[in-house]
């Protein structure tokens, strides 16, 4: 506890900050012991005083692609936010966020991210958005939030207008609270699988029931797998675990060349299959057959260096 204690005014501050407001619209104004503190609901003005903007200017070289229509350039930090710039028309910019509503990829333009002329390409597991943020291809399914944007073309003078950022954050925040409730059902069927395991181990007749999973790899090191699985390797995994599985192409993906005796081929196979909740680890269920992503395995245990 901080031994500071609140100026009187301390409300009237609280109500310019961005997660009380929520807070405040998401108990109605009545429930909160905070609004019952002020004189009526003010959420309405708060908006207004909240509407974040951010301008730029065509004629400075980070934007002047967007001087030609077709064009695209990004923001690492427009008000807060990473975002991408189309220049969709004559007379019109379009904005919308950087970052993949799939798992989370940063579409930096040149890097996870790629603009071809018609349309965003996330390079993490190749979702498709338009400049609207539409989603064209999965396995992204919800839009990028998008930003209205007020275009001069006779001075060459924009700004991003971030009305909707209330909204957006809300949502993001009940999207957390979802992600954390499908993590713990993750956990759970993790954990029933580790059971699983266990009780294969513990010597219960082989195939106990029908359609269990193989908690070994068919195809084991067989030459043939590893070269499949290493083609798929490249095509799916590259960018975030790099070449050979040196790891951190993307942050925080795994290695692979490295001591993999901690893991089991029905734990690699168990995240390929599921992806791992609440990260940029993504599932390949639709993506790779089930002998393919075992052929992945196949690939990545070659890349181990404990034997
Ligand atoms: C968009 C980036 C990205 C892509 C593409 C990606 N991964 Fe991952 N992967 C990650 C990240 C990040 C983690 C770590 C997640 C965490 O924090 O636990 C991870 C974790 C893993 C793990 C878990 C290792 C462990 O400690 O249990 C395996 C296995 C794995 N990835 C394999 C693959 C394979 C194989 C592919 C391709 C089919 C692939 N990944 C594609 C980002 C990616
Ligand atoms: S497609 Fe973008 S994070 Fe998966």
């Amino acid at each position: 506890m901080s031994n500071k204690v609140l100026p009187q005014e301390a409300p009237n501050r609280v109500l310019l900050d961005r997660r009380n407001v929520i807070k405040l619209i998401g108990s109605a104004c009545a429930v909160s012991s905070l609004a019952s503190q002020l004189s009526g609901c003010v959420v309405a003005e708060v908006f207004t005083e909240l509407g974040t903007t951010f301008a730029f200017d065509l004629s400075t070289p980070q934007f002047a692609p967007l001087k030609t229509v077709g064009e695209a350039v990004d923001v690492d930090d427009a008000a807060g936010r990473p975002v991408i710039l189309i220049r969709t028309s004559e007379s019109e910019i379009m904005a919308v966020n950087r970052i993949c509503t799939h798992t989370q990829c940063d579409m930096k333009l040149g890097s996870f991210g790629e603009w071809d002329g018609e349309k965003i390409i996330c390079r993490c597991h190749n979702s498709h958005f338009a400049p609207t943020g539409e989603v064209l291809n999965p396995p992204a399914n919800r839009p990028l939030p998008s930003y209205q944007v007020r275009f001069d073309a006779t001075n060459e003078s924009a700004e991003i207008i971030f009305q909707d950022a209330l909204e957006e954050e809300a949502g993001a925040e009940a999207g957390a609270e979802a992600g954390a409730e499908a993590g713990a059902e993750a956990g759970a069927e993790a954990g029933a699988e580790a059971g699983v395991e266990a009780g294969a181990e513990a010597g219960a007749e082989a195939g106990v029931e029908a359609g269990a999973e193989m908690l070994n790899n068919p195809f084991g090191d067989d030459p043939s797998s590893i070269t499949e699985g290493e083609e798929l390797y490249q095509a799916n995994c590259v960018f975030c675990h790099g070449e050979s599985g040196v790891g951190n192409a993307f942050p925080d993906a795994d290695a692979f060349n490295i001591d993999q005796s901690g893991w089991t081929d029905a734990h690699l196979f168990g995240v390929l299959t599921d992806g791992i909740s609440g990260t940029s680890m993504g599932s390949y269920e639709e993506t790779l057959t089930e002998e393919e992503r075992w052929k992945v395995v196949s690939y990545l245990r070659s890349l181990r260096t404990d034997q």
